[in-house]
């Protein structure tokens, strides 16, 4: 890859096998990933329950890699300190769930963690312009969140475009991870659309290759 750029892989824990998550994290961690990425899920804003902080903190001595904490939750404000607390490195909350966003983020950042916001699929950009200059890291949802395995919703290709020639012109480093149903056929797109950091689930942990041959995969299509 010619480009000035390094594309960051998140391997999403949500497709892992959760009854040895540590060994798992371990070899995501040897495979070559650069953040885990982990998906926490109240049944509230999203159908299902998934991690909590105690699961964050089991996972912590497992690896030296950022913990990407992506809060699919209700009134995040509440729990940030207790991510925190486990030792999160990003925490990401939604812009649908977070009418005080500035607020979140600020407390995130004043515990010096990295502070993202997420928009779901049928969300403008529009909703994180103001707050922009203040994030680490945007997460564009390119599926509906709640589950992993669904496929990429390609109208979202234009979102990433859009955001990429915002942070650009304002001449910003935040991230750009993009999140559901990314594998080797469509990392290619979203990263030549702007993505930096990809969040994969299904595509990493499955039955058909290690995890290490999967992350090979997704490297080789870039
Ligand atoms: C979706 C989660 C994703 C999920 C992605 O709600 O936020 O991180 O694990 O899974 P795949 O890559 O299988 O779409
Ligand atoms: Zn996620």
């Amino acid at each position: 890859m010619g480009s000035s750029y390094k594309v960051k892989l998140a391997p999403s824990i949500l497709s892992a096998d959760f009854s040895c998550l540590g060994e798992q994290v371990a070899e995501t961690t040897k495979a070559g990933a650069d953040y885990i990425h982990i998906d926490v899920m109240d049944g509230r804003f999203v159908p299902q329950i998934t991690i909590g902080a105690p699961v964050v903190a089991a996972i912590r001595p497992w690896t030296n890699l950022p913990l990407d904490v992506h809060l699919m939750i209700e009134a995040p404000e509440s729990q940030i300190s207790q991510f925190i607390d486990a030792g999160a490195d990003i925490i990401t909350v939604h812009i649908e769930a977070c009418p005080h966003i500035h607020r979140a983020v600020q407390t995130i950042r004043e515990a010096r963690v990295k502070a993202g916001v997420a928009i779901n699929p049928d969300t403008s950009i529009d909703t994180v312009m103001d707050v922009l200059p203040s994030l680490d890291l945007v997460l564009l949802l390119t599926v509906n969140p709640g589950f992993g395995g669904q496929t990429f919703i390609e109208a979202v290709l234009d979102k990433v475009a859009q955001l990429r020639a915002e942070l650009d012109r304002k001449n910003l480093n935040t991230e750009l991870e993009v999140d559901g149903g990314i594998n080797a056929e469509v990392a290619p797109r979203v990263v030549r659309a702007g993505a930096r950091v990809l969040a994969a689930g299904s595509a990493v942990f499955n039955s058909e290759q290690t995890i290490s041959e999967a992350l090979g995969k997704i490297r080789a299509s870039l």
